[in-house]
């Protein structure tokens, strides 16, 4: 048995993987990652693999960037983890200051946590908690967009319900009030009623038509404005992924949008908690997705790319406002009685710190637009496309919707899994993406260099072209 044979085994034996059929996954052979480079994995045998979702959505510089593995050693020189728990920590005060320099201003605070996932949990405690305080404990309810997803936990469950991932579990979620996404493939049936999304080959993507961004603009926030005016008084927060729904399929929001549910938020005096796990950290084209409409939340949340993808850290920066809410006398138990163990890790609040510097230092957000554009000009190729549905793409999140017919707008059934067997078709030619159902997501690694860009979209363009043409061959 070789190395490769032997972790296969060990795999198959032990791991229990995420978001994974097991049956399945063990009827297979996975790829074994053991070694990385820049924006390359590389396998148990040596083959060379461009990151195409930056090891889920995080990778920010590459892999082994020497000046985050060198903050990282400088560290494990120090101290590698004290707690925040009656004890203040340097790095951790130090990243707090740098996060907050950079954030929209007036979130002065930091709660530290570990995950997209607890960052969430906080806020919502965060939120429940300041109306609980200030004298209106009956705002104890949130207000999700419809297909959000923020994470596993229950809370986050509740906030990104979806029947598919957790019915099994929907004794466990509370309540949630439902906004309607903007979803340009699938709009709200009274604006669909209205305009019509566009389906001609060669056309603008759906995403793109101005009318029905127009439309769905005007009818999601009215959605939302009547959802608060009949709720308010039991509405917490609202919670958005500004500027672009990742999970629930790249859903991108048409311009406006999250300045308007900002202002609803304001209006009906609740709070605004923006989930910027994804899109933070320059995945959009700005190092935070609020600024592309200067919006500032309440509460932010922040996760994944927040390290540069090396170490779990997550963030929850509030105002002063909601932090005051907490603070009082002892006899008052206002105290946030909430955390983890390893909140404010000195390791990874180190790898942040890094990262941040090095956003500066080599002009990456400038670099991101310049890539996003490449990117754009390449998937032009795929207009004429009939299996392509809607390219939707904010910076470098981009989403590649296939469909049965694009003139009808037929999806495929979702049992032939067709995402996933064309994301496959591009393993072998050295790319690895990650599909949402038959949504194919790109996902490069922020930093990439222009030429594996390139290498990247010659991939994806060849793939989803062969395959389309072959099946116009076989008259689906
Ligand atoms: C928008 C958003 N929020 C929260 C999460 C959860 O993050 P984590 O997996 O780190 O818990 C994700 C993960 O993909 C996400 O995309």
């Amino acid at each position: 048995m070789n190395d490769t044979d032997h972790l296969v085994a060990l795999d198959r034996q032990h791991v229990w993987h995420p978001f994974t059929p097991m049956k399945q996954w063990r009827e297979g052979t996975p790829l074994v990652i053991a070694r990385a480079e820049g924006e390359y994995l590389i396998d148990s045998d040596g083959k060379r693999y461009i990151d195409g979702v930056s090891s889920l959505w995080c990778n920010v510089h590459g892999h082994r960037v020497p000046e985050i593995d060198q903050a990282i050693r400088d560290q494990l020189d120090k101290v590698a983890h004290s707690t925040l728990l009656g004890l203040a920590s340097e790095q951790s005060a130090l990243f707090a200051g740098e996060l907050v320099a950079r954030a929209p201003k007036g979130l002065d605070k930091v709660f530290y946590s570990d995950a997209g996932a607890t960052a969430l949990e906080a806020a919502f405690k965060m939120a429940v908690g300041y109306w609980h305080h200030t004298g209106r404990p009956k705002r104890t309810r949130f207000v999700g967009v419809t297909g959000a997803y923020h994470g596993d936990t229950t809370g986050s469950m509740s906030v990104g319900y979806s029947d598919f991932f957790h019915k099994p579990f929907a004794s466990m979620v509370f309540p949630t009030f439902w906004t309607e996404a903007p979803d340009a493939c699938r709009p709200p049936a009274a604006v669909a009623a209205r305009v019509r999304p566009t389906s001609s080959t060669g056309g603008l993507w759906p995403s793109e038509d101005p009318a029905l961004a127009a439309a769905m603009l005007e009818h999601c926030l009215a959605d939302l404005d009547g959802l608060l005016t009949r709720h308010g008084d039991e509405i917490a927060a609202v919670v958005i992924e500004p500027i672009m729904q990742g999970a629930a399929g790249m859903i991108c929001q048409p311009p406006g949008y999250v300045r308007g549910v900002a202002a609803l938020a304001r209006k009906h005096d609740v709070l605004l908690i923006a989930d910027e796990v994804a899109v933070g950290f320059g995945r959009t084209g700005k190092l935070f997705a609020c600024e592309h409409e200067e919006v500032r939340p309440d509460i932010l949340c922040l996760a994944k790319g927040i390290t540069g993808g090396y170490l779990p850290l997550a963030a929850t920066l509030a105002t002063d406002r909601v932090e005051a809410a907490f603070t009082g006398a002892i006899a008052d138990r206002r105290t946030l009685f909430h955390g983890h163990t390893y909140t404010g890790n000195a390791l990874a609040c180190a790898a942040g710190r890094a990262s941040l510097a090095l956003f500066e230092q080599r002009g990456l957000i400038a670099r991101i637009n310049a890539s996003a554009a490449t990117v754009k000009r390449r998937l032009d190729a795929l207009r004429d496309c009939p299996h392509v549905m809607d390219i939707r793409q904010r910076g470098l999140m981009i989403g590649i919707e296939l469909c049965k017919n694009r003139a009808t707008r037929e999806p495929f059934e979702s049992a032939q899994r067709v995402g996933a067997a064309v994301c496959m078709a591009m393993r072998p030619k050295g790319l690895i993406i990650r599909p949402l159902g038959d949504t194919l997501v790109l996902m490069p690694i922020l930093a990439s260099r222009p030429e594996v860009l390139e290498e990247m979209m010659n991939v994806v363009v060849r793939t989803v072209q062969e395959w389309s043409a072959g099946l116009t061959r076989r008259g689906t």
